[in-house]
């Protein structure tokens, strides 16, 4: 049996893709399919842990055992991870979160126009800074770090500025990885140390994630 690590202990995580809408009928997503969240929060829960699932727009059946609130864009995700976070002992940021978002949302559906038309963007609150930014009851706060170059550095980085305890980064580039599979591999890094987790299956992978997570708070 496994030991009950996080027994007493609340894990928030955010899984699966945000969806920002242009109009009525179409929006701007990612490939994210909401598998390695989902993972992570049945292995948190395997261990014993109260679970709150923020789950974006994903083909998974809601799970039992688990407190899910499901959102649709990015600024919904922000404020559910934001209400749930101060109760949480562990914050995990697995959802692909649309790093932007359209300055205006139609309100009838956008009519065919010439040969080009132009979006403008506006950029989405970053939600896992948010949280890692909390003065009081700041969980222990995890992010996640989709690369297709230069992965450390880039981790690192995103580590340092978005002020996190841990980043698990993946090479999105790589076939049968990343996005929508069922496989992954990570390197999990912290400030002054790192861990190589080779390819196997996402629900081995959160395992292990959520284990080290773990030896980390006792
Ligand atoms: O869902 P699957 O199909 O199983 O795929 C899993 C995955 C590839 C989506 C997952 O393993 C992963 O890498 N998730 C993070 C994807 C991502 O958006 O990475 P990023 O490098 O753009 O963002 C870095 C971190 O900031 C992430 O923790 C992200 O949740 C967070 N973020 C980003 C932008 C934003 N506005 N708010 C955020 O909180």
């Amino acid at each position: 049996p496994t030991p009950k690590l996080l027994k007493g202990r609340t894990v928030t995580i955010t899984a699966g893709p945000t969806r920002e809408a242009l109009d009525p009928v179409r929006y701007i997503t990612n490939h994210s399919s909401g598998k390695m969240g989902y993972a992570l929060a049945h292995a948190a829960h395997t261990l014993g842990a109260t679970v709150n699932l923020i789950s974006g727009p994903v083909n998974i059946a809601a799970p039992q055992d688990l407190n899910i609130t499901t959102v649709s864009s990015a600024t919904e995700m922000h404020e559910a991870a934001l209400k749930l976070a101060p109760q949480s002992d562990i914050f995990i940021g697995c959802a692909a979160v649309a790093d932007y978002r359209a300055a205006d949302i139609a309100d009838q559906k956008i009519k065919k126009q010439g040969n080009e038309m132009t979006l403008t963007l506006v950029k989405n609150p970053d939600i896992i800074a948010s949280v890692a930014a909390l003065q009081d009851k700041r969980p222990y706060t995890v992010g996640f770090a989709a690369e297709t170059q230069d992965i450390q550095q880039y981790a690192l980085g995103k580590l340092k500025n978005k002020h996190l305890d841990m980043i698990c980064a993946n090479d999105v580039s790589q076939e049968g990885l990343g996005f929508n599979s069922d496989n992954n591999a990570l390197t999990l890094f912290w400030a002054n140390e790192q861990r190589t987790l080779p390819t196997s299956s996402k629900t081995e992978l959160a395992l292990t994630v959520i284990k080290a997570i773990a030896g980390k708070l006792s």
